[in-house]
């Protein structure tokens, strides 16, 4: 029996799980990092401690299965899209890497707006200036350390970089370039317009490649640290929601996908690189070949979630806070939470605006601020889902993925809300899994990643919505809307007290 790994880099972990020919998950071992936050709305990391802990993670995974470790043919990568690494002519890493959640480049956003064109960069680049993408870090790094950036010699996405660290080759592939507004969506190539326009070389860019491209062997170093054989095939692999997307059988147009990890995204299918979406809803190339997928992004979901039971809950299970949340009941007997605990994406780019609690009362309890904060973060994935009804998606299936997949609780309330049929599957390992998918193709195991598909995604349940609930949600939901609106001025006369 062969076997792949798919390594997940997470924003709050990196995962790397054992998969075998039939598609069993046969080891998984994980290591946690956390994120620094210098000023409000700032999100960094070390990319070294990325590569560190991943290489922990195959060594433990190889160890826990040393009687197998000579039939690992193959790996591939998903990863948290969007962060800036820059390398110097070395390939030494110049400064933390910038993340996805960080919200520091409104001005760069702005700049990339009057230079361009909004329209115009729609059409080069598929996607509006946001934040949390890759171009605008470059531009804040080229104006705030104009020597550094004067040092850098490339640029590399998270999962990249980590790659690198295993092969020591440079690639970029498609599906996490898409997420840089340096990439031409439609045509797969660096855009040098865009370059050109913003000053970046294009000699920063590295070469780029499809998710499932052999692009080299591990080194003997690597080999010789966590216990591989060094014949092992690296694949490039993809950003970690289409690689959510490929682990959970997204290959083709009739189910949407709803991962809730640190983010929490939904996303469809697209063949059709002339689809389009208003209310910020991103438009990237998929891991899958020749195919793209539209999404919309809450960038606090899970992340509300953990904030919550650190700071009121410490030290208790997650399980345990979700089954007390059904002490309280839909709505959480009028409390509502907004999860913008660092500003939004969809269906507000709003880098200022921060979460709210609606609606204290006296009689409140415990149960009803976790249901809160879980329906808070279950509505606004929902404002994705009629951002995509509107464009005229029927959106009646859903696959759901990541943390908020564990609990049967929260699925309900996915179903209910969403007022659509929500499925869980057998292996709930979403980007890890999409990840070793690709490396299971590329060794040769299935020609393409349908039959992949076939043979490793299993439906486990699925959950149906209940009509007296959905109709309670739909009564709440134009509520829970009406808070962005009411809440963001005060936001923004509070913004000079946070540091
Ligand atoms: C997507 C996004 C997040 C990260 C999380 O645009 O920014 O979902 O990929 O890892």
């Amino acid at each position: 029996m062969e076997y792949v790994i798919g390594a997940d880099l997470g924003t709050s972990a990196v995962k790397a799980i054992l998969v075998n020919q039939f598609g069993e998950i046969c080891g998984e071992a994980s290591r946690p990092f956390s994120i620094i936050e210098p000023h409000s709305g700032y999100s960094e990391q070390d990319p070294r401690e990325w590569a560190e802990k991943t290489k922990e993670a195959v060594k433990e995974l190889v160890e826990n299965h040393r009687g197998e470790a000579g039939e690992i043919k193959g790996i591939s990568f998903s990863g948290q899209m969007h962060g800036l690494v820059l390398l110097d002519g070395q390939g030494a890493v110049l400064r933390n890497a910038i993340l996805w959640n960080d919200t520091r480049t409104t001005d760069q956003c702005r700049l990339i707006n009057e230079t361009i064109g909004e329209a115009r960069l729609l059409e080069l680049v598929k996607n509006p200036a946001l934040e949390g993408f890759t171009l605008p870090k470059l531009l804040w790094v080229k104006e705030h350390e104009k020597e550094l950036f004067d040092k850098a010699a490339v640029f590399l996405l998270p999962k990249d970089y980590v790659r690198y660290c295993m092969t020591g080759r440079l690639h970029s592939e498609y599906s996490d370039a898409a997420g840089t507004l340096l990439l031409d969506v439609k045509h797969k190539t660096w855009s040098s317009d865009m370059c050109r326009r913003f000053g970046i070389p294009e000699s920063m860019c590295p070469e780029l490649v499809e998710s499932g491209s052999f692009v080299g062997r591990i080194t003997p170093e690597f080999a010789g640290e966590t216990g591989l054989l060094p014949e092992v095939k690296v694949f490039a692999g993809g950003a970690d929601n289409a690689c959510g997307a490929v682990g959970a059988g997204i290959l083709h147009d009739d189910t949407a996908l709803c991962s809730i990890g640190t983010s929490g995204v939904v996303l469809t299918y697209e063949k059709d690189p002339d689809q389009e979406f208003r209310g910020n809803i991103h438009f990237f190339n998929h891991a899958a070949h020749d195919a793209y997928y539209s999404m919309g992004v809450t960038l606090s979901a899970g992340r509300s979630f953990s904030w919550f039971k650190d700071v009121f809950a410490k030290h208790e299970a997650f399980d345990a806070l979700i089954c007390e949340a059904e002490n309280s009941r839909p709505g959480a007997r009028g409390l509502l939470f907004t999860p913008y605990l660092s500003g939004e994406r969809t269906p507000h780019a709003d880098p200022d605006i921060r979460a709210s609690f609606i609606g204290m009362d006296s009689g409140h309890r415990r149960a009803d601020f976790i249901r809160a904060v879980i329906e808070g973060i279950t509505f606004s994935l929902y404002e994705s889902i009629e951002q995509f009804r509107a464009g005229g998606k029927k959106i009646s299936r859903v696959i759901s993925i990541g943390g908020g997949a564990k609990s049967e609780q929260w699925l309900q309330i996915q179903a209910d809300m969403f007022n659509a049929e929500i499925i869980r599957l057998k292996s709930g390992q979403g980007p890890a899994f999409g990840a070793a998918m690709l490396a299971a193709v590329g060794c040769g195991w299935f020609p393409a990643l349908e039959a992949c598909a076939e043979q490793f995604v299993h439906v486990k349940e699925s959950f149906l919505p209940r009509p007296e609930f959905s109709e309670r949600y739909q009564d709440i939901f134009p509520i829970y809307k009406d808070i962005y609106r009411y809440t963001k001025p005060l936001n923004e006369r509070l913004a000079f007290l946070r540091e």
